[in-house]
C-alpha cells in the first residue's frame, strides 16, 4: 500500500511497489496527453534549500498534469528561516497547508526529520549525499522502459560515486533486482562510502570495481554517468585531483554494443563529451523527461488516486 507514504530512501519500498509505480507511470505517459484531473484540489509543497532543476520542475509538472496546485519556494533566503525559524517549524507550517511536500536539502536526514514532523506525505528530493529515491526510481524506470527489463543486465556505474546521492540511491535501488553485473568504476577518491560497500556486500547483487571503462565497455547494456560533486568536497585541493579525470567520448564507444543505453541525472559539466549527446546512446535527456510521468505515478499512489 502506497497511500500515505513518505519517500526517504528507496529502501523503504519493495520490488512489487516499485514496479506498480512504473505500471502506473506507463498510464501516466499516456494521462499526460489526456490531462485526467486526477488530483484536483490537492496541493503539493515543494520546499527546495538546494539547487534544482529537473526534480523541482518535474515534481510541479507532475502535479500540473494531474490537475492539482502547487506552491512552496527554492531558496530559503525569501522564507522565514532568514529570519532564523528552524527547519521543524517549517516544516509544520508546509504540513498545514499542502497534501503532499517534496523537501530537498543540503544535511543528510533532513527529509527524515521532515517526515516525522509532518502528518501528509514527505518525499525526499535529496538530502545531502545520502539519498535520492525518487531519481533512482526514475533511472530504474529509464533502464525497464528502454531496455525492456534490468534483471540480466550489465549495468556500470560510474563518476563521482561517493557523493553523489543519486548514484548512492541508484546502487541501493538495483540491490532489489536482479542485473547480471553491476560495475563501479570511479578515482580512488570517489569510490562509494563505507555504508553502502558494506550493504550490498550483504544482498545477492553481483558487483565488482573497476579501474578501466575502456575494458568493459563492449559488455555494457548500461553505462551511467555523473558528476563530481564539487560543492560537497571537504577539501577544494581534493577537488582538483580528481576534476576530469573520466571521460566519455566516441573514441571509448567504438567499441559499445549497439543496444548501449547512456544515462546521467543531470546536470553533466564536461563528463559527457557533447558529440556524444547526437548518438543513440545518448538516453539522458529521455531519462529527465521520463521523470514527469514516475513523479505523476508516485503523486497519484501517495494520495490514493492511482488510475
Ligand atoms: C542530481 C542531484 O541533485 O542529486 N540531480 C538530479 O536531481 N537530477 C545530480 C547532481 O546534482 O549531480
Amino acid at each position: 500500500m502506497l497511500k500515505g507514504r513518505d519517500v526517504i530512501s528507496i529502501l523503504d519500498f519493495t520490488r512489487s511497489e516499485l514496479e506498480k509505480i512504473f505500471r502506473e507511470a506507463l498510464k501516466m505517459e499516456r494521462v499526460q496527453k489526456l490531462e485526467r484531473p486526477l488530483l484536483k484540489d490537492r496541493l503539493l509543497a515543494t520546499a527546495f534549500f538546494e539547487p534544482s532543476t529537473r526534480t523541482r520542475l518535474s515534481f510541479e509538472t507532475a502535479m500540473h498534469r494531474l490537475g492539482g496546485s502547487v506552491i512552496g519556494f527554492s531558496e530559503s533566503e525569501g522564507t522565514s528561516l532568514a529570519k532564523g525559524e528552524n527547519l521543524a517549524d517549517t516544516v509544520r507550517m508546509l504540513d498545514a497547508y499542502a497534501d503532499v511536500v517534496v523537501i530537498r536539502h543540503r544535511i543528510e536526514g533532513a527529509a527524515k526529520l521532515a517526515a516525522e514532523v509532518a502528518d501528509v506525505p514527505v518525499i525526499n528530493g535529496g538530502d545531502g549525499s545520502k539519498h535520492h529515491p525518487t531519481q533512482a526510481m526514475v533511472d530504474l524506470y529509464t533502464i525497464w522502459r528502454e531496455l525492456g527489463r534490468i534483471d540480466g543486465l550489465h549495468i556500470a556505474l560510474t563518476g563521482d560515486l561517493r557523493y553523489g546521492r543519486a548514484a548512492s540511491s541508484l546502487m541501493y535501488a538495483l540491490t532489489k533486482f536482479r542485473p547480471k553485473k553491476v560495475s563501479l568504476i570511479s578515482p580512488a577518491s570517489l569510490k562509494p562510502r563505507k555504508e553502502i560497500m558494506d550493504f550490498i556486500s550483504g544482498t545477492k547483487l553481483k558487483f565488482s570495481d573497476e579501474e578501466d571503462l575502456k575494458e568493459i565497455i563492449g559488455d555494457l547494456d548500461v553505462l551511467y554517468v555523473t558528476r563530481i560533486q564539487k560543492e560537497r568536497f571537504p577539501d577544494p585541493a581534493e577537488y582538483e585531483k580528481v576534476k576530469g579525470s573520466y571521460r566519455v567520448d566516441p573514441e571509448l564507444l567504438s567499441d559499445a554494443k549497439k543496444s548501449l543505453i547512456i544515462m546521467h541525472p543531470l546536470p553533466k559539466v564536461d563528463e559527457i563529451d557533447l558529440q556524444v549527446d547526437e548518438t543513440p546512446f545518448a538516453r539522458y535527456f529521455q531519462q529527465a523527461a521520463y521523470a514527469v510521468p514516475v513523479r505523476m505515478a508516485l503523486l497519484a499512489l501517495l494520495l490514493g488516486k492511482a488510475m
